[in-house]
């Protein structure tokens, strides 16, 4: 059944208008009570000579109601509709049990390739807070993309090549220690680096020396590589260590090194298109009439660097994904980067190009910490999971001590408060970490959702042996039960909104305020209580199984999992 159509293409019939000309401007009124559907008369005034008023209480008059509706009326110059609650009701509930998890999809992206790049960390770098973010929203954005049937690939670039690295290899050469290292990696080749810095200060031939050890890699030294490709392999080690934590899986860990023997041809097609230019020995595309400053292809000791490893990467992605869309979830203070290789890009006559896209991302701040590389304080991310599960698994064990499988639940409501947290406001905005509502139980936090749906589980199997498979909806038409089963039909406008602007925190938003009318809805209701007659219970079982469903779908497509019971 559907009732929008069947409203459209009855005022269509009245009116002689095109459907969708009525289409365009049905609406969604603004107060429940003003109904389900309204269509403004006013337009129809020029052409039926008639107030708008009057043409609303004709049409109302004849309008059929037929199965879908309950009552239309009139009311200053709208036709308002009312659909029929039980039959509105049983359609939608009926649909959601047949798809289940599939609610809410579509195939709008049948054969078009999405690539999500997301992460990208750095190597021997601490995984930053920063970077959680981009893969949270990535995450996110991946399955929200597959929810509508897109080919995804999720692309991690990790940052494995540049000249750093011959200031690591310089450090690990002098004062690494294989055993130490060993123990933790990151921390100790952190601790290196660091170290590198200061005595550099003092002594600035070890720059040289850096630069050295960088050539040797870039020319393919044995030894130098062997030293690089260790330092990548216990890197991934312990970001695999937090993407498992996270439920987060890669497609592509193709880095900045892998690029780095694809660079020379975009410096030849560049240089054949006659867009680079020489400044102060650099070859550069000047990029000035979009008053941007320009974009370094080659430095002047021939060195190639990130933005041309990217437009590398760009050309590669063309060719062996042709993708529709190419995602970068990046902070936004790589903005200006990303504008620059697109616009070299778009320059090289790259059609295709249009289809990168840069999805930026705020500043995430954790009062009282600092968050730098340099100085060697930084937060690990491990550490704030950590924390995370910790007290999720402290505020659990003080409500019900006796919890079963206290440790896998913590987990997943701990992990699961942090993502919540990254995906609540429109993507731009800065964040500041508060455990508190983070982890605030009835306010708007991933445990209160996650609550809700263990809510609603725990309902069901008191139900067992029920049969509300086809429950009397009539049963079931209130208004807090109307408007419950109006929002899970909702479901799929979030997620194709989200993907439109690539916003996870659409459906984040979805998910809370369903979680509320669930709520009000359990509140208000009483399901298993014994004065409940039979047929009503299955009518608000029926109501609670779907509402767990899309709870269920809505939180995995923000990369949160849920529990059972808690
Ligand atoms: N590794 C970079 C960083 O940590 C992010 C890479 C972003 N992606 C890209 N294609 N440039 O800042």
């Amino acid at each position: 059944m559907d009732f929008k159509k069947y409203v459209i293409d009855n005022i269509a019939e009245l009116t002689g208008l095109e459907c969708s000309v009525v289409e365009k401007s049905t609406e969604t009124p603004p107060d429940e009570k003003m109904g389900d559907l309204a269509f403004p008369c006013f337009p129809l005034a020029k052409i039926m000579r008639k107030a708008p008023n009057m043409i609303a209480a004709e049409l109302a008059e004849k309008f059929p109601l037929g199965d879908m509706l309950s009552k239309v009326e009139a009311a200053s110059g709208y036709l308002n509709f009312f659909f029929d609650r039980a039959a509105f009701s049983s359609d939608i509930i009926s649909k959601i049990s047949e798809t289940g998890k599939d609610w809410g999809s579509s195939d709008e992206g049948s054969g078009k390739m999405i690539l999500v790049e997301y992460s990208s960390p750095n190597i021997a770098k601490p995984f930053h807070i920063g970077h959680l973010f981009s893969t949270a929203v990535g995450n996110s954005l991946a399955r929200i993309y597959k929810h509508l049937g897109y080919d995804v690939q999720s692309l991690n670039h990790l940052g494995d090549w540049g000249t750093q690295f011959g200031k690591l290899i310089s450090a690990y050469k002098r004062w690494g220690n294989k055993e130490v290292i060993e123990k933790n990696p990151i921390n100790e080749l952190l601790k290196i680096y660091v170290k590198f810095h200061e005595e550099a200060e003092k002594d600035p031939s070890l720059n040289d020396e850096a630069r050295g050890y960088f050539k040797k890699l870039e020319d393919g030294d044995p030894e130098t590589t062997e030293l690089w490709k260790y330092f990548r392999d216990i890197s991934l080690v312990e970001f695999n260590r937090v993407y498992d934590m996270l439920g987060v899986k890669f497609d592509s860990y193709n880095g900045e090194a892998f690029y780095s023997d694809k660079m020379d041809e975009v410096v030849d097609i560049l240089h054949e298109k006659g867009l680079l230019v020489e400044s102060d020995g650099a070859q550069v595309v000047d990029l000035s009439d979009e008053n941007m400053p320009p974009c370094i292809i080659l430095k002047s000791d021939g060195a190639t660097i990130y933005a041309t490893r990217d437009i590398a990467a760009a050309l590669y992605r063309h060719r062996t994904y042709n993708f529709y869309k190419n995602i970068y979830v990046v902070g936004t203070p790589q903005s200006l980067h990303f504008r620059q290789i697109f616009s070299v890009m778009r320059r090289a006559g790259w059609e295709w190009s249009k289809g990168c896209e840069h999805v930026n991302f705020g500043l995430v701040k954790l009062p009282g910490k600092h968050l730098s590389t340099r100085h060697g304080d930084v937060v690990f991310l491990e550490d704030v999971l950590n924390e995370s599960i910790e007290k999720t698994r402290a505020i659990i064990e003080s409500s019900s001590p006796n919890m079963e499988d206290i440790d896998e639940k913590a987990k997943k409501i701990g992990i699961g408060a942090i993502l919540y947290t990254f995906l609540k406001n429109s993507r731009e905005k800065d964040i500041i970490f508060s455990w508190e509502s983070m982890l605030d139980f009835e306010g708007e936090s991933a445990p209160y959702c996650q609550y809700s749906y263990a809510r609603g589980r725990s309902i069901l199997r008191r139900a067992d042996g029920i049969d509300y498979s086809n429950a009397d909806m009539s049963l079931a038409a209130s208004d807090e039960e109307y408007s419950l089963v109006k929002q899970l039909n909702a479901f799929g406008n979030a997620v194709s909104t989200a993907a439109e602007k690539n916003e996870p925190f659409c459906i984040n938003r979805y998910v809370t305020n369903l979680a509320k009318a669930f709520n009000k809805f359990y509140n208000t209701h009483p399901i298993m209580k014994d004065d409940v007659d039979i047929e009503t219970k299955k009518a608000r079982l029926a109501i609670v199984n779907a509402t767990c469903t899309v709870i269920k779908s809505a939180l995995y497509l923000l990369g949160i999992e849920t529990v059972e019971s808690m």
